[in-house]
């Protein structure tokens, strides 16, 4: 998608389709402000025939009126104004995508002024706005081989038109939505690719392009550097599957040499059938999510960099493929951990908390100030949430609060569960020092209160992403699949940080 901000005058914008979001009720004076009267005037009279009120969502698609160059108008609903969210103005300009694309259009002009929203400044705004048009756009169509022609095959245009006399803050706001979406689309790829294509091999091969692209440090260990690190609780994971695991490590050093690194770690399963206790075959198919992790530290990893952020991070990534088979482990089995403690195995399919013990136990060699795991762990966070909140649990109260806050922000929001030490009971082992799984009651914590056993003395943060990881019907600015869900929560957080 190739972006561009004008001061062209939207009526004398040529062509393509023009874009101008409505507030409820506001339809006259907010149009007037940005258009001749006459056009405004014209916009008015067939809105009220159309029944158009600007709630949030709507769409109004209008044949342009003389003295205007644009071949259509859109109109979007942003609902009353002094509820607007920079997420509500991301979702209209997602929506306009997802339309341009079913027409096939591939010219799209926004009228910047008109998607006021006094909370975010004009750079906010530009970035919510692009971001809008970058997610609506995204689709994952790399092996549809028919129909070529009915979809648009020309990439799209987006124009912002503004009077603004400040076109750097736009642009600025630009630059970065075009950062952090690139980490999106990397994330939603890498989540989409399908099983086959997607070996622990692969996901360490792309990750290591992504560094030397970025200019970060990568470095890659194999089952054999695995073996000598002690990480026996990943290796079990992995050995049942003919792929070999890998630990994906990325580096990013934009702070000072002394600063300590914030640690992103994400569970990288690239398909889990549930390995010996096998998961039923109706929907495995969506199992190839079962990374979206890992997508995430490598998508905000490549972000981060892209933003040339003051901090030092380090992106850690345990590939894995969870299969059942003859060398497969077995419930019972009593798995060593890199950190000396036992596991009892009493469910396979619970292999994310297992391989993340391991891989929040090898960040502590780098001495981070903050760790945080996502992972797309239980499908009791599916019970829980749904689909439109990512579970928030830790040791770290303020952590946790900075990150809500980024979610509200960034538009992907977090809701916290109590990780009260009762629930450690759960998990107690008659055998080992801990079990990797707690029972049916909340499902959720009990994952979150095995990882803390790991991460005793961090200042540790898990993201559950198994609701918000995955797109099943499609929404404004998510196509179905993978969503990239954390890259740009993340990203946000960690733009806000302001470290010494
Ligand atoms: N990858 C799954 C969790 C999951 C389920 C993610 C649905 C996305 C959608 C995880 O490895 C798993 O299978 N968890 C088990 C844990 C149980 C055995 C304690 C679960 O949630 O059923
Ligand atoms: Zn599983
Ligand atoms: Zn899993």
């Amino acid at each position: 998608m190739k972006i561009v901000v004008k001061t062209t005058k939207p009526e004398k914008q040529k062509g393509g389709c023009l874009l101008l979001g409505v507030y409820a009720g506001r339809l006259r004076s907010a149009t007037e402000k940005e258009l001749s009267p006459e056009v405004a005037a014209v916009l008015k009279r067939a809105a009220g025939r159309e029944n158009f009120t600007g709630k949030i969502g709507q769409l109004l698609e209008l044949t342009t009126p003389d003295g205007c160059r644009a071949d259509r108008l859109l109109l979007i609903g942003l609902g009353e104004e002094k509820r607007g969210t920079g997420e509500i103005l991301r979702r209209a300009v997602g929506t306009a995508l997802q339309r341009m694309h079913k027409v096939h259009e591939s010219d799209l002009a926004v009228v910047f002024d008109s998607f006021t929203l006094r909370k975010l400044d004009t750079a906010q705004r530009a970035e919510a706005l692009v971001e809008g048009a970058l997610l609506g756009d995204y689709r994952f169509d790399r092996y549809q081989t028919e129909d070529k022609e009915t979809r648009n095959s020309k990439p799209i245009r987006v124009t912002l038109l503004t009077k603004t006399h400040d076109l750097q803050a736009v642009e600025s706001g630009v630059s970065v939505a075009a950062a952090v979406c690139a980490g999106v689309v990397l994330a939603r790829d890498l989540v989409n690719e399908p099983g086959n294509v997607k070996s622990p091999d692969y996901l360490a091969n792309r990750a290591q392009q992504v560094c030397t692209e970025a200019g970060l440090e990568c470095t890659i260990l194999g089952r054999a550097e695995l073996e000598k690190e002690q990480m026996g609780a990943m290796l079990g994971v992995a050995q049942g599957s003919s792929r070999e695991p890998r630990l994906i490590v990325m580096q990013y050093h934009g702070g000072s040499a002394e600063q300590k690194p914030i640690a992103l770690v994400g569970k990288g399963v690239v398909f889990d059938t549930g390995g010996i206790s096998i998961k039923p075959s109706e929907g495995m198919e969506e199992m190839k999510m079962d990374m979206g992790g890992g997508a995430a530290v490598i998508g905000t990893m490549q972000a981060a960099a892209r933003l040339k952020l003051p901090c030092n991070l380090v992106g850690v990534v345990p590939a894995v493929e969870n299969m059942t088979s003859g060398t497969a482990i077995r419930p019972g089995d009593i798995l060593t951990s890199q950190s000396g403690k036992t596991i009892e195995v009493v469910n396979t399919d619970a292999e994310g908390r297992l391989i993340l013990a391991d891989a929040i136990s090898y960040v502590r060699r780098f001495e981070p100030i903050q760790v945080i795991d996502l992972a797309t762990l239980t499908g009791a966070c599916i019970i829980a949430l749904g689909h439109h909140a990512t579970a928030v649990l830790g040791n770290d109260e303020k952590l946790i609060a900075s990150l809500i806050r980024a979610g509200e922000q960034s538009g992907e929001r977090l809701w916290q569960l109590p990780l009260w030490e009762e629930y450690a009971e759960q998990i107690k082992s008659e055998v080992a020092d801990v079990k990797n799984v707690g029972g049916r009651p909340a499902g959720t914590i009990t994952a979150a209160a095995f990882i803390q056993k790991f991460a005793d003395g961090l200042n540790w943060v898990h993201l559950d992403i198994a609701g918000t990881g995955w797109e099943e019907k499609g929404r404004p600015c998510y196509s179905f699949g993978g969503t990239g869900v954390g890259v740009r929560l993340l990203s946000c957080y960690l733009r806000g940080l302001h470290l010494s």
